[in-house]
């Protein structure tokens, strides 16, 4: 997939890694790159250093209305990254209701899955074409102290699978991206090293452009994906111990 004389849409964004996505296809050639984000003004700045090649859309991927204005616009997009993302701080019991469960799988899981739906028929017009769905290493390992959105990644992996077998006559690829831990402010409340946004989206663009299935970012991912294989149980035990409030570390 070439990324020179695309056309991508990054869900999420004005900020965070998608922030990062939006420069990194500017950099790498794009011919256009719609910020797909919940309040236009947030990414006004990416506006102004696109100079022409940017255009802000609102886009809530929990709300169908604005998937559907949003398709009807952007119709020539060829690289859709579903990178919008929540996370609620919540853990399943303790939670007082289900709502924050809800509204990350509802961004998560269905968001990715609704715009997929969405702009497949617009991906198709391409002759190549590809999704990259920016998941979590609590996607691939069961972490309690994250709640419901450990399950909405592992959602979202399964989804990418699925996609990817319903997508390839129509030669579109579907790259899951494994993300560890990234200096961002869904990740203010972990201490240790982490990845930098930049890095991530240098790794997707990489990942899409070969159209690999399923690539680990960063070092973190990476040590996830190599304790789960090493001693699952051992692993899983170990990740339980984010439900006790110890402090959490990205452990470098
Ligand atoms: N940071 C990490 O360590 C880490 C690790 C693994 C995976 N990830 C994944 O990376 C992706 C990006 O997260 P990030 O770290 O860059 O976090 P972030 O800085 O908190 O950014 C999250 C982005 O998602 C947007 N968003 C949230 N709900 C949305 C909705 N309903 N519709 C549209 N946009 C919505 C936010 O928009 P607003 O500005 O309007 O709130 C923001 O642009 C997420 O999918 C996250 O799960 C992050």
């Amino acid at each position: 997939m070439e990324i020179k004389d695309s056309v991508a849409l990054v869900t999420g964004g004005n900020r965070g890694i998608g922030e990062a996505f939006v420069r990194a296809f500017l950099a790498a050639g794009a011919r256009h790159v719609y910020v797909g984000t919940r309040d236009v003004t947030n990414a006004q700045h990416l506006v102004e250093e696109g100079a022409g090649r940017v255009t802000a859309i609102a886009l809530d991927v929990s709300r169908q209305e604005t998937i559907d204005e949003a398709a009807k616009t952007c119709t020539d997009v060829t690289i859709l990254v579903n990178n919008a993302g929540q996370f609620q701080m919540q853990t399943l019991m303790r939670a007082p209701d289900m709502s924050s469960a809800r509204a990350e799988m509802e961004v998560n899981y269905f968001g990715p899955l609704a715009m997929t739906r969405a702009f497949a028929p617009i991906l198709a017009k391409s002759p190549q074409s590809a999704i990259a769905n920016v998941l979590s290493a609590g996607g691939i390992v069961a972490i309690p102290g994250m709640g419901g959105y450990s399950p909405s990644k592992f959602a979202a992996r399964a989804m990418s699978t699925c996609l990817r077998a319903e997508l390839a006559p129509q030669n579109t690829s579907v790259t899951a991206l494994i993300v560890g831990s990234v200096d961002t402010r869904m990740a203010a409340h972990v201490e240790g090293s982490k990845e930098t946004p930049a890095y991530i989206a240098d790794v997707g663009l990489k990942a899409i452009k070969r159209g690999a299935d399923e690539v680990d970012t960063d070092y973190m991912a990476i040590e996830v994906r190599a304790g789960i294989s090493r001693d699952p149980k051992a692993y899983e035990l170990q990740m339980r111990r984010s439900l006790s409030g110890e402090r959490v570390t990205t452990g470098r």
